[in-house]
């Protein structure tokens, strides 16, 4: 691998990131936490609107949780900030080594070593879904490249090669930018690529048989009956999830886990049940999908008028006001 040629070619092409040019190693946490599971580009504004809001560890550490959730709405897999604060909380400063980093919660060794790496130039390689799919096509490595000892074996691999970089934090941008921007999963532009005369799947003109793929799994359906209750001024009725797990602190409409869509009569009971109100109309408003890393849920939402008062911890909120789960903001828009 020549490192020079890569290194020339990030140069050359690195994409402008707020924390890029200024790295701050809290910023740089943020935006390795957000980058996890979410595209560059969405992950801009959020950026943007977090480091406003908590510009140090310690304002983060502060702030209520509700309000970080609020901040992390609709991104997605929210215990990264979850997993955010708690770290924050339990800091009295930023760790200056690896290993300080690694221990953090929701810190595993890739968003450890590209911390390491860029903050403190630390020589420890970053394998994330990019460069394994670098490294596979590069090598025509075969096989697992997903599991934590095949990420081990390509960290090894790379060791060398991080080594002889002046700056390792540029050595791994450059790999996951190359990742990101180039060695595509589909359709790679190896034209544009700065390892094309040494990449031995690319020779072979077998760059999308790299990595192999299992096959994808279908991931099964679950339904849920979703009530949607105004109060008339705005506000709706809501209900919080359980802190951790699943949507953890985030809030909902009140709904039930049911094994279909059923009819608006045998959805009052379960509205009565959920929330404690009496319902008086209840009609089907329609169906919302939202699809999870590990299941798809059929949201089934019914709009109620209802009296009495609310239960099994529901309030009535202005939808603005709290952080809600992404379905039940597609559920609040049909
Ligand atoms: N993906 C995650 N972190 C990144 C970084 N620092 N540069 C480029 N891509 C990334």
């Amino acid at each position: 691998m020549d490192v020079e040629r890569l290194l020339s070619w990030y140069r050359a092409n690195k994409r402008a990131m707020p924390w890029r040019d200024n790295p701050d190693p809290y910023a740089v946490w943020v935006s390795e936490i957000m980058l996890q599971q979410t595209r560059i580009e969405t992950v801009y504004g959020y950026f943007a609107r977090f480091m406003a809001r908590f510009p140090t560890f310690r304002a983060l550490a502060a702030a209520p949780m509700q309000d970080v959730l609020k901040a992390w709405e609709g991104l997605g897999y929210y215990t990264r900030a979850r997993n955010l604060k708690r770290a924050a909380e339990s800091i009295r400063s930023l760790p200056g080594t690896l290993e300080g980093w690694r221990a953090l919660p929701g810190v595993g060794p890739y968003t450890a070593a590209a911390i390491a790496s860029v903050c403190l130039g630390v020589a420890a390689p970053v394998v994330d879904g990019n460069v394994s799919r670098v490294l596979a096509r590069l090598r025509r490595f075969a096989g697992d490249t997903r599991s934590a000892p095949a990420r081990e074996r390509l960290a090894a691999w790379l060791q060398p090669f991080i080594d002889c970089a002046e700056q390792p934090g540029e050595f791994n941008q450059a790999m996951m930018e190359l990742g990101e921007t180039v060695c595509l999963p589909r359709s790679p532009a190896c034209s544009r690529c700065p390892f094309a005369g040494t990449c031995l799947a690319h020779a072979a003109g077998e760059e999308e048989k790299f990595p192999e793929r299992k096959a994808k799994k279908t991931i099964p359906e679950r339904h849920s009956l979703a009530f949607r209750h105004s109060d008339g001024e705005g506000r709706f009725l809501f209900a919080q999830r359980p802190p951790d797990g699943l949507l953890g602190g985030l809030w909902e409409l009140p709904n039930q886990e049911a094994k279909r869509k059923t009819t608006t009569k045998a959805a009052r009971p379960v509205f009565h049940s959920r929330t404690g109100l009496v319902p008086s109309a209840v009609r089907y408003a329609g169906t919302v999908t939202h699809v999870f890393s590990h299941f798809k849920l059929q949201f089934h939402v019914y709009d109620v008028e209802a009296s009495g008062e609310p239960k099994n911890g529901c309030v009535f909120a202005l939808p603005e006001t709290l952080p809600l789960a992404t379905a039940t903001r597609k559920a609040l828009r049909l």
